[in-house]
C-alpha cells in the first residue's frame, strides 16, 4: 500500500508540475496576444479619429463632434471616447463616459512624438481600463488637443482566470484517472501475479508436483518464473528420486539410480576425469527468428547418455551442428548444459561442410550404417569419404587433448569414431578407453566387403573395452577380427590381444532412465489426442522413429493396411499414428525413403478413409520427449518393427511411460530389445500377415493380460536401466589394468 501511495503521489506531483509550467506559458502567451489585439483596435480607431476630430477641438463641443464619438463608442469593447484640449480639459465626451469624467489622466501629460499615439493601463472605472491617446492637430499643424480611447481590459483578466481554472480542473481529472489506473495496473500486474505465484510455489512446497506445469504465465515475471520453474522441476526430480531410493531401500532391491551411479562413479573414478565422445550433441542451439532455441535431437544415444552425464558430471565432446551453436559457447567452445539446470560441460567440435559430407553423411551413414544393418540398402564406400572420416577422427582427438590427464576415462560412442580409440591410445597409453557400438555388428562375410575393414578393426582395438548390445554382435565382432587381423582371440574371456594390448568385447544392453521426468502433458486422454489430430477413432496405435529405412516403417504401414482389410470390423475404429523425425535427409536413400513413407501412408488412406476417419496419420517432424509422451501414454499399442536394430530405445521408452500397466508392445525380433522384452508381441517385420494378426491380438488383449505383460516388461526396464548400463561399463573400465 505504501508503495502504491508513493507511486501515485509521485505521479500526481509530476503531472501537476508539468501541467503548471505549461499553463503558465499558455497564460503569458494569451495575455500578450490579447493586449496586442486591444492595442491594435484602439490604435485603428484613434488613427481614424484624429484627422476628423483635430480641427473640431478648437471649436469646442459641437454636435458634429458628439455624433462622431457616439458612433465610435458603439464598439462593445470600447467604453467611450473623450477629446481633450491642450490643457487637458475635456472638450467632448461620449455618453457612457460623461458620468465618470473628468478624471485626471496621466496619459494626457505624456510626451508625444509627432502624431504617434501611446497606450497605457489606467484605472478609470472600477474595472481595469486600457487608454490609448493620440495628439490632434489643426490644418496648420498646430497641436489642438488629445483624443483618448477608453477600452475595457477586464475581459483579459477574466479570460486568463478561465484558463487557470480549466487547467486546474484538467489536472484534477488527470490525477484522478491516473490514480485509478495505477491502482488497477498494480493490482492486475503485480499484486495479482505475486499472489498467484506464491500460491503456486506454496503448492509445490507442499509436494503437489503435478502443479509444476500450471505455473502462472505472468509477463512481468517471466525471467523469474523460468528460474523458479526449473528449480521446481529439479525439486520434483529430486523428490521422485528420493522416493524411489526410499522405496528401493524398503524392498532391499539393488536397483541402479542416478544417485547410486553418482556415488559409484565417484568411488571408482576418484578424481579422474570422465570424457564422453559422440557425433551427435545432446543439446543443439537453433536460430528461430530473433531468438535462439535449445533443442534435444532425436537420438537414442542422447536419450541414454544425458542422464548419466547429469548424474556424474564430466565433459561431453560432440559435433556442434546447430546453426546458433557457435553463438553460445565460451572461447574453449564449451557450454554448460542442460540449459535449465547446468550439470556438465559440452564441448563442441566444428566441422567444415566438406568434412561433414565425407565423414558423417558419406562414410558413417552411407558406408558403415548400411554395412552393419544389412537392411537391403547397399553400402557405398568412397575413397574421399574415408579420408574425411580419418581427418575428423583426428580432429576430435585433438579437441580432447586438453582434457586428457593421467588415466583419464574416455567413453567413445558409435560407428562415427572407429579409429579414434587407436589415435588416443597411441598418444596416451594410460588412458582407459571404452568404445560402445550402438548399432549391430554383421557377420565376417558381410563386413568383409568394406575396403578398409582392417584399418577399422585396428582402430577399434585401440580401446580397452568394446561394447555391443548383444552377445550375438560381440561374437560377430570377435570372428571378424579373428578372420581379418593378426591377433589372438580368446573365446573364453571374450577378448582380442594384438601386439600385447588386450581389448575385451562384451555385451552391455543399453536402456533408458526409469525415473519418469515430469512432463507438461496437456492432453489428458485418447479422445483429446484424436481431437487434436482431427481424426475420429477408437483404437490408437503409435510408432515413433527417425525416418530411417532400417526401422521397418513401410512394412508397418502394410501391416496396418492388411489388418484393416482382413478385420474390416475395425474400419473407422483403428488409427495408427506414425511420428517420423526427419533424419540424414541429405543422403539420397533417406530423402527418397521419407517420400516413400508419405506416399505409402497416402495410398493406404486413400483406399480406406471415410469421413473423419483414416487408418494412418503420418506426422513428419521433430517431436520433443514431452510431445511424444501423450502418444505413448494413451496408445492401445506401440509398434517397433525394425528390420535390424542394435537395441531400439523407443520400445523401452513406451514401457517406461505406461505407469498404468496398460498398452501392448509389438516388437521386431530383429531388435536388441526383443532379447529383454519377452512379454512384447514379437514379430518378424517381413511377415505382414503375422503383424496384421498381432495388431488384432493387441487390440483384443484382455486388460489383465496387458497388465501382466506390461508389469513384467517394466520390471525388466526398471532393473536394467540406463544407470546400470553406465555402471557396468564404468566398472569394467576401472578393472582394466595396464601392464
Ligand atoms: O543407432 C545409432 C545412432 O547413433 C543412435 O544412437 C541414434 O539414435 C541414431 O543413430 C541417431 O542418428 P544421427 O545422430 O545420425 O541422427
Amino acid at each position: 500500500m505504501k508503495i502504491t501511495l508513493r507511486l501515485i503521489t509521485a505521479l500526481i506531483l509530476a503531472i501537476t508540475a508539468v501541467a503548471g509550467v505549461f499553463s503558465y506559458f499558455t497564460v503569458q502567451t494569451e495575455k500578450t496576444r490579447l493586449t496586442a489585439e486591444l492595442e491594435h483596435r484602439a490604435w485603428l480607431l484613434a488613427e481614424g479619429l484624429k484627422e476628423s476630430v483635430g480641427p473640431l477641438v478648437l471649436k469646442g463641443q459641437s454636435k458634429k463632434l458628439d455624433s462622431i464619438m457616439e458612433k465610435i463608442s458603439k464598439d462593445k469593447k470600447i467604453i467611450g471616447v473623450a477629446v481633450y484640449d491642450v490643457t487637458g480639459k475635456p472638450v467632448a465626451v461620449s455618453k457612457d463616459l460623461s458620468a465618470i469624467l473628468p478624471v485626471k489622466l496621466n496619459i494626457l501629460f505624456e510626451e508625444f512624438k509627432g502624431d504617434e499615439g501611446k497606450g497605457a493601463y489606467e484605472k478609470v472605472t472600477s474595472k481595469q481600463n486600457y487608454l490609448y491617446a493620440v495628439p490632434t492637430y489643426d490644418d496648420e499643424g498646430a497641436r489642438t488637443g488629445t483624443v483618448v480611447i477608453f477600452s475595457d481590459a477586464s475581459y483579459i483578466d477574466e479570460y486568463i482566470f478561465d484558463i487557470w481554472r480549466r487547467n486546474f480542473l484538467r489536472i484534477l481529472a488527470n490525477a484522478l484517472i491516473i490514480s485509478v489506473i495505477t491502482l488497477l495496473v498494480i493490482r492486475w500486474s503485480i499484486v495479482g501475479p505475486i499472489a498467484r505465484m506464491s500460491e503456486w510455489m506454496g503448492n509445490l512446497r507442499k509436494g503437489k508436483f503435478d502443479e509444476i506445469f500450471k505455473m502462472p504465465k505472468e509477463d512481468l515475471f517471466t525471467p523469474i518464473s523460468k528460474e523458479i520453474s526449473s528449480l521446481a522441476k529439479s525439486l520434483a526430480v529430486a523428490h521422485a528420486r528420493a522416493e524411489e531410493e526410499a522405496m528401493l531401500r524398503q524392498h532391499a532391491e539393488a536397483i541402479w539410480t542416478a544417485e547410486r551411479l553418482k556415488g559409484h562413479v565417484r568411488a571408482k573414478l576418484g578424481d579422474k576425469n570422465l570424457i564422453v565422445v559422440s557425433n551427435r550433441e545432446p543439446f543443439m542451439h537453433i536460430r528461430s527468428g530473433k531468438f535462439i532455441e535449445c533443442i534435444s535431437p532425436a537420438s537414442g544415444l542422447v536419450t541414454a547418455l544425458d542422464p548419466i552425464l547429469k548424474a556424474c558430471g564430466g565433459l561431453w565432446v560432440a559435433h556442434g551442428s546447430g546453426n546458433a551453436d557457435r553463438d553460445v559457447v565460451d572461447r574453449h567452445n564449451i557450454i554448460r548444459v542442460p540449459p535449465e539446470n547446468p550439470q556438465y560441460d559440452l564441448k563442441r567440435v566444428w566441422l567444415t561442410q566438406e568434412e561433414e559430407e565425407g565423414y558423417y553423411y558419406g562414410f558413417s551413414n552411407e558406408g558403415l550404417w548400411p554395412l552393419c544393418h544389412i537392411a537391403h540398402t547397399r553400402p557405398v564406400f568412397r575413397m574421399n569419404d574415408w579420408a574425411r572420416y580419418q581427418e575428423v577422427n583426428l580432429k576430435f582427438s585433438r579437441s580432447l587433448e586438453e582434457a586428457i590427464e593421467n588415466e583419464t576415462y574416455i567413453f567413445i560412442q558409435d560407428y562415427h569414431f572407429a579409429i579414434l580409440p587407436r589415435i588416443i591410445k597411441e598418444r596416451h597409453p594410460d588412458a582407459k578407453i571404452a568404445l560402445f557400438w550402438h548399432i549391430p555388428w554383421p557377420n565376417p562375410e558381410a563386413f568383409g566387403i568394406c575396403p578398409w575393414r582392417r584399418e577399422i578393426l585396428h582402430g577399434m582395438l585401440g580401446a580397452d573395452i568394446i561394447g555391443f548390445h548383444t552377445q550375438f554382435h560381440c561374437n560377430n565382432f570377435l570372428e571378424t577380427a579373428d578372420r581379418n587381423l593378426e591377433c589372438h582371440t580368446d573365446w573364453e574371456n571374450f577378448s582380442i590381444t594384438k601386439k600385447e594390448h588386450t581389448t575385451y568385447v562384451k555385451p552391455f544392453p543399453i536402456s533408458v532412465d526409469f525415473t519418469h521426468p515430469p512432463f507438461n502433458i496437456e492432453i489428458k486422454n485418447k479422445e483429446e489426442l484424436f481431437k487434436e489430430l482431427g481424426v475420429k477413432g477408437t483404437f490408437l496405435g503409435v510408432g515413433v522413429d527417425r525416418l530411417d529405412y532400417t526401422k521397418g516403417i513401410l512394412e508397418r504401414f502394410r501391416a496396418v493396411e492388411r489388418f484393416i482389410e482382413k478385420y474390416s470390423e475395425y474400419r473407422g475404429l483403428f488409427t495408427f499414428v506414425q511420428i517420423g523425425a526427419p533424419s540424414r535427409e541429405h543422403i539420397k536413400s533417406y530423402h527418397e525413403f521419407a517420400g516413400r513413407v508419405k506416399a505409402e501412408a497416402d495410398r493406404i488412406n486413400w483406399r480406406f478413409q471415410s469421413g473423419n476417419w483414416r487408418p494412418i496419420v503420418f506426422l513428419h517432424r521433430h517431436f520433443s520427449h514431452a510431445e511424444i509422451e501423450p502418444y505413448y501414454r494413451h496408445a492401445d499399442l506401440c509398434m517397433v518393427t525394425s528390420l535390424h536394430d542394435g537395441m531400439n530405445l523407443v520400445a523401452k521408452e513406451f514401457v517406461v511411460s505406461r505407469e498404468d500397466e496398460r498398452g501392448v508392445l509389438i516388437l521386431s525380433t530383429f531388435t536388441g530389445a526383443s532379447r529383454e522384452l519377452r512379454d512384447a508381441l514379437l514379430v518378424n517385420p517381413y511377415d505382414i500377415e503375422q503383424m496384421a494378426d498381432m495388431i488384432r491380438a493387441a487390440i483384443e488383449m484382455e486388460p489383465e493380460e496387458q497388465k501382466l505383460r506390461m508389469k513384467r516388461m517394466r520390471a525388466v526396464v526398471r532393473e536394467n536401466n540406463i544407470y546400470k548400463w553406465a555402471a557396468d561399463i564404468i566398472t569394467e573400465l576401472t578393472h582394466i589394468r595396464h601392464a
